[in-house]
């Protein structure tokens, strides 16, 4: 492969769309925030949204960026800016088709949660509930409130001050995620799954100095090195 192999792209000539295809595309598989919010009503708000990562550890953060649709604020941001509290839902193949759903627009003051059968558990010290069928929900706080680039975009970063973890995925200790399951967003309409799981041993000591253990039974984990 030579460099004039390779598709160069200026992406300061890119309009929305066109830097939307393409970053969806290359940054890829991206972890969805289920996230639930109430408005000044109580109305359960729900939606996906797979521009999102931690950010940071002490305390432990995260960060969404919720465009904005039409120039307006999608109903999670503004119930966000509004209450300052929000719950991320961690989206796994049992809750796909119910996660996938909740991306439709619906209008502010109706709840997707209801209008989709959607059962919630209460939190302990945010408002927005959390999603029943998820095994790991984090309670979070809004920290900063960044507008991006040009506008369209507003980068939410949260303190996760709660997580509610799952007997099936959590041992007291280390999160399964090949118990979770979760799933991810690929460019354009496609999810995937974990897929194969590959193990390499950790090169530093993580915070706290502990390795890790084994997975569960069952769980097929590549440990050829290949290269
Ligand atoms: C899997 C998935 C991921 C999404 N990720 C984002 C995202 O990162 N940012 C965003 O603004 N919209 C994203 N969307 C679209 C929103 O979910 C959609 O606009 C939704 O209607 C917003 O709901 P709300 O107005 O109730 O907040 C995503 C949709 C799906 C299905």
């Amino acid at each position: 492969m030579t460099d004039n192999d390779f598709t160069f792209v200026d992406a300061r000539e890119l309009d929305t769309a066109a830097a939307y295809r393409m970053v969806i595309g290359c940054v890829v598989p991206r972890p969805i925030a289920w996230v639930t919010t109430v408005d000044g009503r109580g109305c359960v708000n729900a939606a996906p949204f797979s521009s999102y990562n931690y950010v940071a550890t002490t305390p432990p953060m995260l960060a969404i960026n919720i465009a904005s649709r039409e120039g307006t604020e999608k109903d999670t941001a503004r119930n966000i800016r509004e209450t300052g509290e929000f719950v991320v839902n961690v989206a796994t193949e049992a809750s796909m088709e119910a996660m996938h759903a909740c991306g439709e627009n619906y209008a502010p003051g109706v709840s997707e949660a209801e209008a989709l059968g959607i059962a919630l558990l209460p939190s302990r010290l945010v408002k927005p509930p959390r999603i029943a069928v998820s095994p790991v929900q984090m309670e979070c706080r809004i920290d900063q409130i960044i507008t991006l680039g040009k506008g369209v975009n507003t980068l939410f970063i949260g303190e996760i001050i709660a997580f509610h973890l799952s007997p099936d995925i959590y041992d007291g200790k280390r999160v399964d995620s090949a118990k979770m399951r979760p799933v991810s967003r690929l460019g354009g309409p496609f999810y995937a799954g974990l897929g194969e799981i590959f193990h390499r041993p950790m090169l530093q000591r993580p915070p706290g100095g502990e390795g890790w253990v084994a997975p569960a039974a069952g769980v097929a984990v590549n440990t050829k090195n290949t290269s």
